[in-house]
């Protein structure tokens, strides 16, 4: 269940709220080591020394629907301090003997709290006046306290907002701490981890570095280990590390598709093989690609040809490296953790996606995942601290088929050649303009249509480029980005001026959903 026993931590123990995970980022940021877990696997039997704080999330259930839950109560016996957090906070009041009821006015949104007590988990947490504001989201509510727990602080229709048991060191608050909204929230974390678990800081992307380098080379040992190399963020970090581990017993393959970003090839090699000096392995498979996408239009087709092709090149490749034990792939947390499903129904499937990550199945190599505990702000930090440049920790996302799922309809060496062009202006105007790092993703995209346009009195009949550009918090959502008019402006004529191929330039203004980020 844990990466690292010897690494003390806080446990948080899922029961489905969409919160979860930020209550994890927040006590990582605080420099402690924090780990989730669903309520449905937990088990007594797991609670080892390493654990030094529990903390129970909220979630959308009820305490007494207990068909839809399970929980096994020794595990808040074991004398380590436990945080309620919402359902959390019903939960624990309710194991302990106290009473949950449907509060006769939901709150949601803001509140104000009144302390009523001093007690180690409010310290510097209230206002001078003794208040503070907090965000509520809660149908339910603890109606009477159990034995020997006090209250430490009220709201107007939640009595029992915070409560503590001191000598059990039980703490339980209806509010979520977790999310900004809630004025300070950070700070009672901050006490509960280092005034009542007494946990040191143990978090830092220092003590990251080194204690996956040396995780990497007690696992892989004296093998070797191959691994796919996008030139993305995360593969660049899984690289570095693993370089920084095992040297030469790393071999990184790079498939230059055709559909990279102009000069990426270039850029990627330069930066890998010259300046990081890790043993990278360049492979040019433009032609293959744009030969087996020749006359296919349908996006999932692309998709799925893309995908195998891959897969095909990669493993080539792979094979003639003799001995190769292990593959390498930059698995994050959010994709790891168990409880993901506790909430989330799965949704149907809007496009394939093809992760350089985790392909040659056949191949049976045991798998490297250096990165599947931490959050991507973490990967970026860890990623500067192994002298990764910061322009490639905060480049945009890039979609494994690239730049073929921005333009629809027949893939040509021309239209190619045509988008490359767009995106580099673009994406420099961004950069010039310092607007890159505001935005979650920008690109150009070529559409299958040509219009009439005039260009010092000659008829042309050119395509069609569309630019998207939006803000997101982790691609699931999407809102178009607002430029200025005159940076858009100086966009479009930098493009119509310079490439030959397009007369016409649209601003996708779009949100996701209804629209995808990319075009196919
Ligand atoms: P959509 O278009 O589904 O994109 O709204 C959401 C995010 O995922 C990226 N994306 C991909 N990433 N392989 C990837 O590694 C893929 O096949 C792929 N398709 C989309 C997309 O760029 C956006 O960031």
């Amino acid at each position: 269940m844990s990466p690292d026993q010897s690494l003390k931590k806080i446990l948080i123990i899922d029961f489905g709220s969409q919160f979860t995970q930020l209550i994890a980022r927040r006590i990582r940021e605080l420099g402690v080591f924090s780990e989730i877990v669903s309520h449905k696997k937990i088990r007594n039997k797991y609670i080892d020394d390493s654990i030094k704080g529990i903390i129970l999330s909220g979630g959308p259930l009820n305490v007494y629907d207990i068909k839809r839950y399970s929980f096994d109560k020794n595990i808040i016996e074991n004398n380590i301090p436990v945080l309620g957090i919402c359902f959390g906070h019903q939960i624990l009041s309710k194991l302990n003997g106290g009473r949950v009821k449907q509060s006769k006015h939901r709150e949601f949104g803001l509140a104000n709290i009144y302390m009523k007590k001093n007690s180690p988990l409010t310290k510097n947490f209230f206002r001078k006046n003794k208040t503070i504001k907090v965000w509520m989201s809660h149908a339910d509510q603890v109606s009477k306290l159990p034995k020997n727990f006090r209250v430490i602080a009220s709201s107007q229709n939640s009595k029992f907002a915070m409560v503590e048991n001191q000598s059990k060191n039980f703490y339980g608050v209806q509010f979520h701490p977790e999310v900004t909204h809630t004025e300070n929230g950070k700070k009672l974390l901050s006490n509960f981890i280092f005034l009542i678990c007494k946990i040191k800081r143990n978090w830092s992307s220092r003590d990251q570095k080194k204690k996956l380098i040396r995780d990497i080379r007690k696992q892989v040992g004296k093998s070797r280990v191959i691994c796919a190399l996008s030139g993305g963020v995360d593969s660049s970090v899984v690289a570095q590390l693993l370089n920084k581990a095992i040297g030469k017993n790393l071999y990184c393959i790079f498939v230059n598709t055709g559909f990279l970003r102009k000069n990426e090839e270039k850029q990627v090699v330069e930066t890998f093989k010259k300046k990081l000096r890790i043993n990278l392995i360049y492979v040019n498979a433009e032609n293959e690609f744009i030969r087996k996408l020749k006359n296919i239009t349908d996006p999932e087709k692309k998709r799925k040809i893309i995908g195998n092709l891959f897969i095909k090149i990669f493993e080539r490749y792979a094979k003639k490296i003799k001995r190769v034990k292990y593959l390498a792939q930059g698995t994050l947390y959010p994709d790891l953790i168990e409880s993901k499903s506790v909430t989330g129904s799965r949704t149907s499937k809007i496009k394939s996606h093809h992760n350089v990550g985790g392909l040659p199945k056949k191949m049976k190599l045991s798998l490297v995942e250096p990165l599947k505990f931490l959050f991507k702000d973490e990967v970026r930090k860890l990623g500067l601290e192994l002298n990764l440049s910061k322009e490639i920790i905060s480049r945009h996302p890039f979609p494994g088929p690239g730049l073929a799922i921005r333009m629809p309809g027949m893939i040509t060496r021309e239209k190619i050649k045509i988008l490359k062009e767009a995106d580099y202006y673009f994406i420099k105007g961004l950069k010039d303009h310092k607007l890159y790092d505001k935005i979650w993703q920008a690109y150009a995209a070529l559409l299958p249509v040509k219009t009439v346009g005039v260009m010092g009195d000659n008829r042309t009949y050119e395509y069609l480029c569309l630019l998207r550009a939006i803000t997101s918090e982790d691609g699931m959502t999407a809102d178009f980005f607002q430029f200025k008019k005159t940076f858009i402006q100086e966009i479009s004529n930098k493009i119509v001026n310079s490439i030959r191929g397009i007369n016409r330039v649209v601003y996708d203004v779009t949100s996701k959903p209804p629209s995808t980020i990319e075009l196919e």
